[in-house]
């Protein structure tokens, strides 16, 4: 038996997983993100290892035959963020999240350094942690005095499952500190931000060991004194290993709280420009390069927020096939916009209301831009060579079909649909536990799901959706103007 722990923006979900693939028992704990001010987006490092060991406890009660058999456990988690420890491995300050923008300013002078973007393969985004720990070193100095280790957060979680500083590829491609060409620390991308390697965690890669549960822990979860815990990988890695997207072309489409556009590389063609992400592989050799747009379910939530009601009731009223395209658009830009814009300080805007637009009409409109703003970043991944001709769809957007349908033909790329099951992120993390505990071949670990139902683009819309997306397209540069 392995354990995948997905450590998520908001909770933490945890599987047990046999070496077959199959789930014996699941659980999931909730936290909080706090916002202290605008633009801020914190988490207490406690809350996870609260959320751990909940999950642990729901697992061992679920199915105690098969919890007492793990060998292996391994975390993914949500990227970037900054864990500020002290020489004692205290935690200095709450993790600074992917999501938080506080330090754009930190983020596009790290960005304008020559051989930044060349090292890291990626534009600094504002969310990357190297520019968190400027931001920190100018507003609260004493803390930053004390920094002895940055963590990203399922590395913290790593560090008190085994008691070691380590950290995998995948997530430390998101740190604007690695050179993933190489998949090494950089001297010199560290000293870009007053960082230095006696700063950094150890590396692995995600596949492979990273250390051994703490007997402590061990004895108190009823395991062996030899569980091994694997580098593991940042959440869309795990993802991508637990859809088996790990050979050239292999993608999916994520809609999440945000969302991805993913295809995996068998080498490093990076092109920082696009605001194309490149970061290595949870497994060794392979990259990924993904497009990352910032509000896909978020935007839906807030207009459902708004409305007073719940989401679900604004897709289910759209029915489950689509229609021509709205006149009214919507730019998803609620929290701002990475792919392709790299602009922190854009917001939304719907264009083009009409008295006689209700509900159902701002509801097509926000699925439409969001399935638009993921057309951009199939374009920045066409750019970089990458071929994605059809992707997997996951994530909780996809319960709605009517916005598969919308996707599959803004994006003209037939969108498969899984099987019920397990395929995200801590099932991923359950494969690099296996691979990590068995030594076994990540390949024939990280099988592809079963397809339940390939959702074809609407042919005889696409045109129409093509125009629509070159109309939406346009309207960016010039809500920039008037920002
Ligand atoms: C990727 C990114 C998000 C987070 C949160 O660059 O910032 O996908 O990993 O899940």
């Amino acid at each position: 038996m392995f354990l995948g722990l997905d450590l998520g923006t908001s909770g933490l979900r945890a599987l047990l997983v046999s070496s077959e693939g199959q789930v014996a028992a699941s659980a999931e704990f909730g936290y909080e993100v706090m916002h202290p001010n605008s633009g801020w987006s914190e988490q207490d490092p406690a809350n996870w290892i609260v959320a751990c060991e909940k999950c642990v406890a729901q697992l061992r009660d679920e199915n105690p035959d098969a919890f007492e058999q793990v060998l292996g456990l391994a975390v993914a988690g949500h990227m970037h963020g900054a864990t500020l420890l002290d020489d004692q491995d205290s935690v200095l300050r709450p993790c600074i999240l992917w999501n938080d923008t506080r330090s754009h300013e930190e983020a596009a002078a790290l960005d304008a350094v020559a051989e930044v973007r060349e090292l890291s393969g990626n534009i600094v985004f504002p969310g990357f942690t190297a520019p968190k720990l400027i931001w920190v070193a100018r507003h609260e100095p004493e803390t930053f005095a004390k920094v002895s280790k940055v963590l990203l957060p399922k590395d913290y979680l790593n560090l008190w499952l085994t008691g070691s500083h380590t950290s995998d590829m995948s997530d430390a491609a998101g740190t604007s500190w690695l050179d993933v060409s190489a998949r090494e620390w950089s001297d010199d991308l560290l000293r870009a931000s007053g960082m230095g390697r006696e700063n950094m965690p150890t590396l692995v890669e995600g596949s492979a060991c990273a250390g051994t549960l703490k007997p402590e822990l061990a004895k108190s979860w009823g395991l062996s004194n030899d569980v091994v815990v694997a580098g593991g990988a940042a959440d869309n890695a795990a993802a991508a290993c637990g859809v088996g997207a790990l050979a050239e072309g292999d993608g999916f489409i994520s809609l999440g709280t945000s969302g991805v556009l993913l295809v995996a590389r068998n080498s490093y063609a990076p092109m920082p420009a696009s605001a194309v992400h490149t970061f290595c592989h949870a497994v060794p050799d392979r990259w990924y390069q993904m497009g990352v747009i910032l509000a896909a379910t978020d935007s839906l939530n807030w207009l459902a927020r708004q409305l007073g009601r719940e989401a679900h009731e604004l897709t289910s009223a759209l029915g489950e096939s689509i229609d021509v395209p709205s006149t009214i658009h919507f730019l998803p830009y609620l929290s701002g916009e990475r792919t392709p814009h790299n602009d922190s300080q854009i917001r939304g805007a719907f264009i083009g209301l009409d008295i006689s637009h209700g509900p159902e009409d701002l509801s097509r409109a926000v699925l439409q831009g969001v399935a638009f703003a993921l057309r951009d970043s199939l374009e920045a991944l066409r750019v970089t060579g990458a071929q994605l001709n059809r992707a997997l769809a996951i994530g909780g957007g996809t319960g709605s079909a009517y916005w598969v349908e919308l996707c599959a033909t803004a994006l003209n790329m037939p969108l498969d649909l899984p099987e019920a099951g397990e395929f995200g992120a801590a099932m991923g993390a359950a494969r690099l536990a296996q691979c990590a505990a068995t030594g076994a071949d990540p390949e024939r670990v990280m099988q592809k799901p079963k397809i339940a139902r390939t959702v074809e683009p609407r042919k005889e819309l696409v045109e129409d959706f093509e125009a629509a997306y070159v109309r939406w397209r346009a309207a960016y540069p010039a809500l920039k103007e008037m920002s």
